[in-house]
């Protein structure tokens, strides 16, 4: 039986580790080759290791491993310039690109948010999005999909504190998503988008998180934040795999999503639904 998405190129950014990776080998699995854009260098304004380009090359490893093709390509989505490069590369070795994950971001939590935070997160989380989209849109043939990665951040009321440079740039997507949707539908290309709630990858599992969630204690631990990170969903767990968002950005790769377009999907186990109390 053919894959849902046999045939068609992904090119995904952030996909080294984390949910990036996940999306990669899930579309992978149902048939598509993928261009897999990391930028392998930590921020002096992240307090957690970004992918590295050994992580890069285990992600292509993965791919391959499932009998479809790869290309690994070191960019800055931050650099119109290298996205633009990455997807001629990229399309110079597997022929032409269907789909877009536009998944890279980061999230540089801190009591006092400085200028270089609010210049860092929105560089690579909105600017980041929007580079990529423009870069690869040019490319993209009739039945294209790109799906941008916000955030359940980007739906709380009042944000998430410490974060709002984070809060800021994924509540921009939407707009963005929304208006480039309009722009190209008439040439059948989709634009949607995800919002994870709490997703188990470093972007979560670290020391400026723990402390986010649990601000009563001095060195909070994985332990002391598990059931605070519970709070945020309707359901009762702490986080989600990065294989669940990658089952809704597989739909939304695949042709079973054809008419669906400007929309903003949450995997959330129910985290919208707080918003609403
Ligand atoms: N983990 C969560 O709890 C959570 C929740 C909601 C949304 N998100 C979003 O999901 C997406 C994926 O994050 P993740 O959870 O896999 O985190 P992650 O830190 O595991 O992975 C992010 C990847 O992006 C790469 N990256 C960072 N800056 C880049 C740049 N300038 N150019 C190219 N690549 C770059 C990193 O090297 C890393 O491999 C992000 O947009 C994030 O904001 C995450």
């Amino acid at each position: 039986m053919a894959g849902r998405v046999e045939g068609k190129v992904a090119f995904i950014t952030g996909a080294a580790h984390g949910q990036g990776r996940s999306h990669a080998i899930r579309l992978a699995q149902e048939g598509a080759d993928i261009i897999a854009v990391d930028l392998c260098q930590d921020y002096d304004t992240v307090g957690y290791p970004m992918g590295t380009e050994e992580e890069l090359d285990q992600t292509v490893k993965s791919v391959e491993a499932l009998d479809r093709r790869a290309v690994k390509v070191v960019a800055d989505v931050r650099d119109p310039n290298a996205l633009k490069a990455a997807f001629e590369t990229g399309i110079a070795e597997l022929g032409h690109v269907d789909v877009i994950c536009a998944n890279a971001g980061i999230a540089a939590y801190a009591t006092e948010q400085t200028r270089q935070h609010y210049i860092d997160v929105l560089n690579v989380n909105l600017v980041g999005v929007i580079n990529t989209v423009m870069a690869g849109l040019p490319h993209l043939p009739r039945g294209g999909s790109i799906i941008v990665t916000g955030s359940l951040a980007a739906l709380l009321k009042g944000g998430l504190g410490s974060g709002s440079a984070y809060t800021l740039a994924k509540r921009s997507l939407v707009p963005f998503v929304q208006t480039t949707a309009a722009a190209v539908a008439n040439e059948m290309i989709r634009v949607n988008g995800v919002h994870p709630t709490n997703c188990n990858t470093n972007l979560l599992q670290n020391d400026d998180l723990y402390k986010l969630f649990r601000p009563d204690l001095e060195n909070p631990t994985k332990e002391d934040a598990t059931p605070a990170f519970m709070t945020l969903q309707q359901m009762p767990v702490p986080w989600i795999e990065p294989e669940d968002i990658s089952e809704m950005v597989l739909f939304l790769a695949s042709d079973a999503s054809r008419y669906v377009t400007g929309q903003f999907i949450a995997v959330d186990a129910g985290g919208t639904l707080k918003t609403l109390e």
